[in-house]
């Protein structure tokens, strides 16, 4: 049995197919999913249904994985894909309660893994709400993820309200992408977006009519947008094309130095190589959703060369 109670045996009788998919001990010994056909390859583990790699064929690998990342079971992943949710960052109401809410740390069930159409690989997981998750939100509700290793990755949050209430909630699926130099990067897309600085105390700023670029702590909760995120890495010639659905905040981020060396699961010289561009709903714009309504919040990457 791997520490989160999945035998890996099991696993790979249900869900395994030859040349495809097949389930290991990961890292900390927690139950991953290496996916491996001509198209891509990608992990996915268990623990918050967190990709932590993702190289399409004739490509370098899109994703950044902290070495000194945690993988135990009471701990987040940092790097990779985090799901964030209910709440993002910090909870106002109970700031005792995680940062970022409880998905990225909780087990959450694989439900099934095919092969589709154009050599593709599609997994889906469910976390359930129960008793664990209710101590924190007390809602019941069913989350879905699919995640699709292609020439492109996909990754989709699907929230049902299966209550009698209106639920309400923030999410994100907090990308982390590896990068040359977070120095030499730029974000396209965001130009002319109001965002608030959360390295200046949250006040409402607009970017200008230009990329995002980087010189400094970079923490920013861009609102009202809908737009796809070009990360142009001139260095490592390369594109990374980040659209989304269902998602109407972006947040950027970077912790540079000084917070690097505070984090204790963060190497102290890894933040040149990573930027974080999160498909979101933060704020004003979380996801209020009706009795028996289903939501969807998808993220598409993709890498071209340039
Ligand atoms: C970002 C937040 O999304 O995540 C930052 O905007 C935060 O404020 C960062 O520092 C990392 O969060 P955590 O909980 O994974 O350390």
């Amino acid at each position: 049995m791997t520490s989160e109670g999945q035998s890996i045996d099991t696993l790979n009788e249900r869900f395994g197919i030859v040349d495809a998919v097949a389930f290991d001990a990961g890292r900390g010994g927690l139950p991953r999913i290496v996916v491996a056909t001509p198209v891509a390859e990608a992990h996915v583990y268990l623990h918050g249904a967190h990709v932590t790699h993702y190289q399409s064929a004739g490509h370098e690998s899109v994703l950044f994985l902290s070495q000194q990342s945690s993988f135990n079971s009471g701990r987040p992943i940092r790097g990779g894909t985090p799901i964030c949710f209910p709440w993002f960052g910090v909870n106002e109401n109970m700031p005792d309660a995680p940062l970022h809410g409880f998905a990225r740390t909780r087990p959450w069930q694989v439900t099934s893994a095919r092969c589709t159409d154009g050599g593709k690989v599609e997994l889906k997981f469910m976390l359930i709400g129960d008793e664990g998750t209710r101590a924190w939100w007390p809602h019941g509700f069913q989350l879905g993820f699919t995640v699709t290793v292609g020439d492109e990755l996909t990754m989709s949050l699907e929230l049902h309200n299966d209550t009698q209430t209106e639920l309400s909630c923030e999410q994100a699926l907090h990308t982390y992408f590896m990068v040359s130099d977070v120095r030499k990067v730029s974000v396209h897309g965001l130009e002319n977006t109001t965002f608030f600085d959360k390295v200046d105390g949250g006040i409402r700023k607009r970017q200008p009519n230009g990329p995002v670029t980087f010189a400094g702590e970079t923490d920013r909760v861009y609102q009202d947008t809908e737009a796809q995120c070009v990360l142009e890495d001139p260095p490592m010639g390369r594109r990374i094309i980040n659209s989304k659905s269902g998602s109407r905040s972006t947040v950027v981020w970077n912790p540079w130095w000084k917070k690097s060396v505070a984090m204790g699961d963060f190497g102290d010289d890894e933040w040149p190589g990573m930027v974080c561009i999160e498909t979101a709903n933060i704020g004003h714009c979380a996801v209020a959703l009706k009795p028996g309504h289903t939501h969807s919040t998808t993220a598409r990457i993709s890498v071209e060369k340039m």
